[in-house]
């Protein structure tokens, strides 16, 4: 049996784990693997642009970041064009990936990608490709699956960040305002502010008032804490609705620029001096912690045990400590957003917190 992985969208600490997982496992049961480069872009260049993967060529991969496949979020196959607007693989682009994949006499493709990929494979499995997803994002907004690897890297960059940023504003008595990334779902910010002391959170999921947040630094500030820490997620939004874009390219819309907006307005409201900071792609680069790298691994061995039953259409999921399967199209029709009364923000909460609303 030849069986293909392919990752697309937004790279994500972990790929390559998940990859060494396929690989290794793959060769377990005397299957070939072949890589498609640059996701399924790879698969529509001039007899398909891949290499084939043994475990040899996959030996300690499992720590880095990045991805020896390449990525893209954007071409041929970007199911997401913009917001909300899903779009479908036009079916001239289908038909030649497919020549490819028939060319190869490949019997499964493994597919790691995030909401946006997903749906793209979705669609090919509808088509009657034998598609097996493996879900990824650093924002960790997929439903039926608890965790996505690339999480717990994202979310130590942000407490790292705000470790550094703690003592700079600690000394000049100042407010740091630091945007990270989180484009529906707030948990990178959520987690990130918990585990890094911020004192405040400002999520997609909670519109806030920044007059409310301005209000908890002066208090502070009155109980003797001359220094703030804010987290704001890029995709935050404030209770009159605005979002900052940047950029939207025939692409999902690029967010950014909220955290030098909610730092002027805490400025010019509190009369503090105030900084602001992007971690950007920061969090999305670097080598993976141990919980993704085992993660990303688990799910690449898993990808080949469903391709094995013969169980497309399914994407691996973790749930209760266990790596299991959901059908993709579950996965991808909603996303896993911060929950405003939920458990996680009501302890946020009860650390003093503020979510600006
Ligand atoms: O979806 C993952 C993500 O990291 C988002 O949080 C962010 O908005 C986006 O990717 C950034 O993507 P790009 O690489 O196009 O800047």
């Amino acid at each position: 049996m030849r069986i293909a992985v392919l990752n697309c969208g937004g790279d994500c600490p972990g790929l390559n784990a998940v990859i060494h997982g396929v690989t290794c496992a793959a060769a377990e049961l005397d299957w070939e693997v072949i890589g498609f480069r640059d996701g399924f872009e790879g698969m529509i260049r001039e007899g398909g642009d891949y290499m084939m993967l043994t475990p040899e060529d996959t030996q300690g991969i499992i720590k880095l970041g990045g991805t020896i496949l390449g990525t893209t979020n954007k071409g041929n196959f970007a199911a997401k064009q913009g917001e909300g607007d899903v779009a479908k693989v036009p079916a001239e682009i289908v038909a030649r990936a497919k020549q490819t994949v028939d060319m190869l006499k490949i019997e499964a493709v493994v597919v790691i990608g995030g909401d946006g990929s997903l749906t793209t494979a979705q669609q090919l499995y509808e088509e009657g490709w034998p598609i097996i997803g493996v879900p990824k994002t650093i924002d960790n907004d997929l439903t039926a699956t608890a965790m996505t690897f690339g999480f717990d890297s994202a979310v130590s960059c942000v407490v790292d960040g705000l470790d550094r940023l703690y003592t700079t504003a600690l000394s000049h008595k100042r407010v740091i305002v630091l945007e990270v990334m989180g484009r529906h779902a707030g948990w990178i910010a959520l987690y990130g502010g918990i585990a890094g002391g911020a004192n405040a959170i400002l999520l997609p999921e909670i519109p806030f008032d920044v007059e409310k947040v301005a209000d908890s630094i002066k208090e502070r500030d009155a109980e003797g804490n001359h220094s703030t820490l804010v987290v704001v997620a890029e995709g935050a939004k404030t209770e009159d609705g605005l979002v900052l874009k940047c950029q939207n390219e025939g692409a999902e819309v690029r967010l950014g620029g909220i955290g030098d907006t909610v730092a002027a307005r805490i400025e010019e409201l509190t009369g503090k001096e105030t900084r602001s900071c992007t971690l950007g792609h920061l969090q999305r680069g670097g080598d993976p912690t141990a919980l993704d790298r085992i993660l990303g691994a688990r799910f690449g061995v898993m990808a080949v045990k469903l391709a094995d039953r013969g169980e497309f259409g399914q994407m691996v999921s973790y749930q209760s400590y266990h790596v299991g399967s959901v059908p993709i199209k579950e996965a991808v029709s909603e996303l896993r957003l911060v929950e405003a009364d939920g458990e996680v923000v009501n302890a946020a909460r009860a650390l003093g917190i503020c979510f600006g609303d």
